[in-house]
């Protein structure tokens, strides 16, 4: 069984539901007034049977234990999961392999360690009198007392065995010292102190748990900034620097803002800028992405003019076809507020200046350059287009290749077609020619990506049970037969009753392949999908392609006649209810109203479900 079945079959909804409103029995069902929005009378049902919960009010939703939860916490699906098996008395850690609990065990020990060097430095850098030259540096940087203080920053002096002998006279093991990155092992096998001499930033997960460190050199000598390397709990690309501080600030003002260094960072939450976090020097990854995406999707990156103006319009990089479109990175950005509905917007710093360098000299000239933050595709346009002279036709044709890919990637239609057409408009021609080399280019994309995915996956794990058998058969087919994907069209994720499924469901949808698909998931889904990639199918099934998208047809009918039906039930048990219950005319008016559209809804797939077996029986005679 999997962990997400054994979460499910440990816990009642009615019970976790009642800790976050006040349940009242009717009749077979619950009611309440609805946790998601304010009313006066209860519109909010619990269905123990099915476990499911719905709100016939302004919500007009509902779903199973893990979208409860999932809704009310504001969490994503693996959040949820771990909240509920922590109430379940599932341990996820005891469901994971030997050797990760081991890792975990490994892990916790570096954090322990991390904090307690963090300490020691910060001890260091305030109380001792080799400190005083890191107080004077912090001084000249303006740097307030209360932010050396919240961001514990600390002094690591001119010694070979600092942090070592006071590590180790605390009982750690020197093996543990440096799997943290805070000594360096000599060809002799001797270890020293990593950092020496400088100023020290320590690292912090969204958790707020200290994975690493940056130190800074007091001077001019190189490197400016050391880092600590590669280590179990510090992976560089996959932290933001002062997450742990920004993060109620981002979800609170819905909006997040990226700038590169450590400086920056605490000179913008000094002066109340507290949704900052940094990407210590380098351009922003997947997982870092992965991280604020639960925050927010309203980002705002600082760079400048020059980088900025480089990635809009290099050609270095992965060459695709015979031109690259835009640099991954920023080609990668448009696919990212694509697949997830946010919004990315770049704030071009004045030449030779960091935000640092601009909130201390005069912090409304930063706050303008955040409302003048340009979105991201419009400020590709434009840099793009300012290059090219537009009396050339090959100048034209060229901007055209090379932001094409772009548009392709945009799959919201109006997205897209508002861009086509503010490109025309910029290159001065004819939207309707734009139009058609995209759908060129489209059709020849997504070939070229369909035969890609087809070699890339071989599935391994053996399948496991869980609640709902159409669904899954469902998703099975999708994912291993990727062509199928147009086919789906019709299928909308309100069709999952579990929240498993329609998780993966929704992620399947918004990636290119397999692979992209896996690193959205975290272990309990992975290992999810591999049972799903590891179904057997029959061998009709296998070698006919028009067997597979008439299943899956199929599958897609059921699946709607299976949510229009329930729909149907919950509604009549409401009725029944509020009837006995005496709810208002006007209720039970607008009830049966919605009654209707279900039954109307539901003769539509049966009228489909017929025409289709009517063909099947012509093709079989
Ligand atoms: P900068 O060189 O712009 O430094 O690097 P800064 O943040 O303005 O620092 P100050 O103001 O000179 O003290 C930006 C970021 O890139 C990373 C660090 O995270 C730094 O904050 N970096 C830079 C390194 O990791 N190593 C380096 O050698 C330099
Ligand atoms: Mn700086």
């Amino acid at each position: 069984m999997s962990v997400i079945d054994d979460v499910k079959q440990r816990l009642d909804i009615v019970q976790v539901v009642s800790e976050y409103t006040n349940l009242q029995k009717s009749g077979r069902s619950y009611k309440a007034l609805c946790p998601f929005h304010s009313e006066k009378t209860p519109s909010f049902f619990v269905f123990p049977e099915r476990q499911s919960w719905h709100c016939f009010g302004a919500c007009g939703t509902g779903g199973d234990i893990f979208s409860f939860i999932m809704k009310k916490e504001g969490v994503d699906f693996t959040q949820a999961l771990h909240l509920l098996a922590n109430k379940a008395g599932v341990s996820l850690v005891a469901l994971t392999t030997p050797e990760k609990q081991t890792q975990n065990k490994e892990r916790e020990r570096l954090f322990e360690i991390n904090e307690a060097a963090a300490e020691y430095y910060h001890h260091l850098l305030l109380n001792t009198s080799v400190g005083e030259i890191a107080r004077n540096y912090v001084a000249k940087r303006g740097l307030s007392p209360e932010t050396i203080k919240s961001f514990q920053l600390g002094f690591a002096p001119d010694g070979w065995e600092t942090i070592k002998q006071y590590l180790k006279g605390k009982g750690y093991e020197e093996a543990d010292l440096l799997a943290a990155g805070l000594l360096v092992e000599r060809d002799d096998k001797n270890s020293y102190d990593r950092f020496r001499s400088r100023l020290i930033f320590p690292i912090r997960n969204i958790q707020g748990k200290a994975i690493g460190f940056g130190g800074r050199a007091l001077d001019d000598s190189l490197p400016k900034y050391l880092n600590s390397p590669q280590t179990p709990v510090f992976d560089k690309s996959s932290s933001l620097y002062g997450i742990d501080h920004a993060k109620i600030a981002a979800r609170q003002k819905d909006q997040a803002v990226i700038v590169e260094g450590y400086m920056d960072v605490l000179t913008a939450h000094q002066h109340g800028y507290d949704n900052v976090v940094a990407s210590m020097g380098t351009s922003m990854t997947d997982k870092q992405l992965a991280i604020l995406k639960n925050l927010t999707k309203n980002l705002i990156l600082a760079l400048d003019a020059d980088t900025a103006g480089e990635e809009a319009i290099s050609r270095s990089g992965e060459m695709i076809d015979k031109m690259l479109p835009v640099p991954p990175s920023f080609y990668g950005w448009v696919k990212y507020e694509d697949a997830h509905n946010a919004e990315v917007k770049i704030l071009v710093l004045p030449q030779n200046k960091d935000p640092d360098d601009i909130i201390k000299e005069d912090d409304s000239q930063w706050q303008k350059l955040i409302i003048d933050a340009k979105p991201m595709i419009g400020f590709i346009l434009e840099t793009v287009i300012a290059k090219v002279d537009l009396a050339s036709a090959r100048d034209k044709s060229l901007a055209v290749e090379k932001l094409l890919p772009l548009l392709f990637e945009m799959h919201d239609p109006l997205r897209q077609a508002h861009y086509v057409e503010r490109l025309a408009k910029l290159l001065k021609i004819d939207e309707r020619i734009l139009v058609d080399t995209l759908r060129r280019f489209s059709i020849i994309e997504r070939k070229r990506k369909t035969t890609k995915n087809m070699k890339a996956y071989t599935p391994i794990v053996p399948a496991i049970i869980s609640s709902s058998p159409l669904e899954q058969y469902c998703l099975a087919l999708l994912l291993q037969y990727p062509e199928l994907k147009a086919e789906s069209a019709g299928l909308s994720p309100d069709y999952f009753e579990s929240s498993e499924n329609k998780v993966l469901f929704v992620k399947w949808k918004q990636s290119d392949d397999l692979a992209s698909l896996e690193n959205r998931l975290d272990s309990a889904l992975q290992e999810y999908l591999q049972s799903l990639m590891s179904r057997v199918f029959p061998p009709t099934l296998k070698e006919s392609e028009a067997i597979r998208r008439e299943t899956i047809d199929d599958c897609v009918l059921r699946l709607q006649e299976r949510r229009l039906r329930n729909l149907e039930v919950e509604k009549q048990e409401l009725l029944a209810i509020e009837a006995e219950t005496g709810g208002t005319a006007a209720q039970l008016a607008k009830l049966e109203e919605q009654g209707l559209e279900v039954s109307k809804q539901l003769r539509e797939v049966f009228t489909k479900q017929k025409h289709r077996r009517q063909l099947a029986r012509r093709d079989g005679q």
